[in-house]
């Protein structure tokens, strides 16, 4: 069995992975997000027993050990990974950034992973498990996009972050890489304009946006044993844009 943490399961991304890592008899899943929604709640009543759900605000990183580490994900609980999905979308240009919004976004999107991560590593650690810990950044950490400079060094920094904890850690045999993802058609992907996706399908070789099967191959991938020797990457799936 593989117990696999994840944040952000109410929708999006994070739900479909659950949906597709759930087909796995072997996985049991430990997700949290601040809302259920039907299509979660769906599926807790489907996989139950594998599928365990706890409400929970990121933007409460003070709260995180003590409300998810010791209640929800017991000490007793073998960790094997850690995804690192939640995330918020904050667009403004850089002349109207007001402090709450920017503040919101680096907890959730920053400061939540970072002190998730120190969790899920003491788990590993304390299990001898060579756990594998998969962040997801987005192409705006790379490439410049109105309105998403704070959204984009949000991603950037988590990058950073994934690379220096790959070498810390590496000697425990615990991974960590990111996924770089262009544009899906989902969650988020939903706020860019017809303009702004016709823009940058056009950029790509292939000429489509990111498809999810892409990420849901790596995610197992990056799970799995074959992925061993793959650590302190990031991973660009985005249909090759250029
Ligand atoms: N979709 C894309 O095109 C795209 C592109 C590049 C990168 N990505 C990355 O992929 C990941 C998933 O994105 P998505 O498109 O699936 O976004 P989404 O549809 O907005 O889903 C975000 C998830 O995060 C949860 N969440 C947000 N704030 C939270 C908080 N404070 N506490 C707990 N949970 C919180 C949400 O649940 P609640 O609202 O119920 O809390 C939801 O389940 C993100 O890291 C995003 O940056 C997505």
């Amino acid at each position: 069995m593989k117990n696999i943490f994840i944040t952000g399961i109410s929708k999006g991304l994070g739900l479909e992975l659950c949906r597709s890592l759930l087909r796995n008899e072997e996985m049991i899943l430990y997700g949290v997000s601040r809302t259920m929604t039907p299509e979660l709640e769906q599926l807790v009543k489907q996989y139950e027993g594998r599928l365990h759900w706890q409400a929970f605000d990121l933007a409460k990183t003070g709260a995180i050990e003590a409300e998810l580490f010791d209640g929800f994900i017991t000490p007793g609980t073998i960790l094997h990974g850690f995804i690192d999905n939640a995330a918020i979308l904050y667009k403004d240009l850089v002349v109207h950034i007001n402090s709450s919004g920017l503040s919101e976004l680096m907890k959730v999107n920053v400061e939540a992973p970072m002190i998730l991560t120190k969790c899920v590593l003491r788990n590993f650690m304390q299990h001898r498990t060579k756990g594998s810990i998969i962040h997801f950044s987005s192409i705006c950490a790379h490439d410049g996009f109105n309105g998403l400079a704070m959204m984009g060094a949000s991603k950037g920094a988590l990058e950073s972050f994934s690379r220096s904890v790959a070498c810390e850690y590496g000697r425990y045999g615990i991974r960590s890489n990111v996924v770089v993802i262009g544009l899906l058609e989902m969650g988020m992907g939903f706020s860019v304009n017809d303009r702004q996706s016709t823009g940058l399908k056009s950029r790509s070789p292939l000429g489509i946006n990111t498809q999810y099967s892409s990420i849901e191959q790596m995610v197992e991938l990056l799970l799995s044993d074959a992925s061993y020797s793959i650590t302190g990457q990031n991973i660009h799936i985005n249909s090759g844009i250029r």
